[in-house]
């Protein structure tokens, strides 16, 4: 237990640096800290901008539970509404394979899978289904092995370290595609914040000099791999959906908002 003096001390320093949610973090780190030089540290870590996530190494994400180390991008509270988009589509179609792209700590797919087998959520079977997670970076891979581990789910998502989708075997399948990819323009990732640009990894954020390389690319690989049907369910930048949607012009594509009411998903069938 640390004392009120201590507190007011987490709290001071969490406001100085511009913490948002302070007051709740203050009560996390209180908890999270077993004597002063646990603090001292916690509380060094927070002056240089480390944020919390990282520091405790785990993350909340669609009231679930995840590790998380600098090697993965923090799951932020709008992608959660990608989960929610994706359970929805389970309502009128029959998917053979779900592959959620650049799975960075997993929790897209994880969520995704941990919400199907809910029987208030979703009534079908989803035995049939084959789950797939893919992301490029092998330090990644490490930290969504461990996730797959903690939530039991190590023997049903097959994970695999590639290049976006490039060597699944897709032919004749109908697909959901989830896709968080990299997508802040090169010039927009300079300017972010410290606490993100010198924390996150770079290979999660930067989407190139027009933030849409990664998703260009998705579908060429989509075009090549000869499946019979996808929905593919992104996340893209507000101020660069539409061009992000342009790249999809040939077919039938569907804008949706984030919890700040900014258009931010793409829904595309094809
Ligand atoms: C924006 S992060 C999203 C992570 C996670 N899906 C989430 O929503 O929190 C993008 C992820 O894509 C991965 N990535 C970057 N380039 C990739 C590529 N060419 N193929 C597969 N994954 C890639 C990164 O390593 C990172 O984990």
């Amino acid at each position: 237990m640390i004392n009120l003096q201590k507190l007011y001390e987490i709290q001071k320093t969490l406001k100085s640096v511009g913490y948002p949610d302070y007051k709740r973090i203050s009560k996390e780190i209180e908890n999270y800290v077993k004597n002063d030089k646990d603090l001292e540290k916690v509380l060094n870590d927070i002056k240089s901008n480390k944020p919390w996530e990282y520091i405790k190494g785990s993350a909340e994400f669609y009231a679930l539970d995840f590790k998380v180390n600098k090697n993965v991008l923090i799951p932020r509270i709008e992608t959660e509404k990608l989960v929610s988009l994706a359970i929805h589509e389970f309502k009128d179609t029959k998917f053979d394979t779900v592959v959620d792209v650049g799975t960075g700590s997993g929790c897209i797919i994880i969520s995704l899978l941990k919400s199907l087998t809910l029987p208030t959520i979703h009534k079908g079977s989803i035995d049939n289904i084959n789950f797939i997670a893919t992301d490029i970076s092998n330090k990644a891979i490490s930290v969504v092995k461990r996730n797959l581990k903690y939530h039991k789910l190590d023997n049903i998502i097959h994970l695999h370290k590639m290049d976006l989708i490039s060597k699944l075997k897709l032919k004749d399948k109908n697909v959901l595609i989830l896709a968080n990819l990299p997508y802040i323009p090169t010039l927009q990732y300079e300017k972010l914040d410290k606490s993100v640009k010198e924390y996150e990894p770079k290979i999660a954020l930067d989407g190139g000099k027009d933030g849409n390389i990664y998703y260009k690319k998705l579908l060429e690989q989509i075009k090549k791999s000869g499946l019979k049907s996808f929905t593919l369910i992104l996340e893209t930048e507000g101020s660069i959906v539409n061009k992000t949607k342009n790249i999809f012009k040939k077919y039938n594509t569907e804008i949706l908002k984030d919890l700040k009411d900014i258009d931010r998903f793409l829904i595309v069938r094809g």
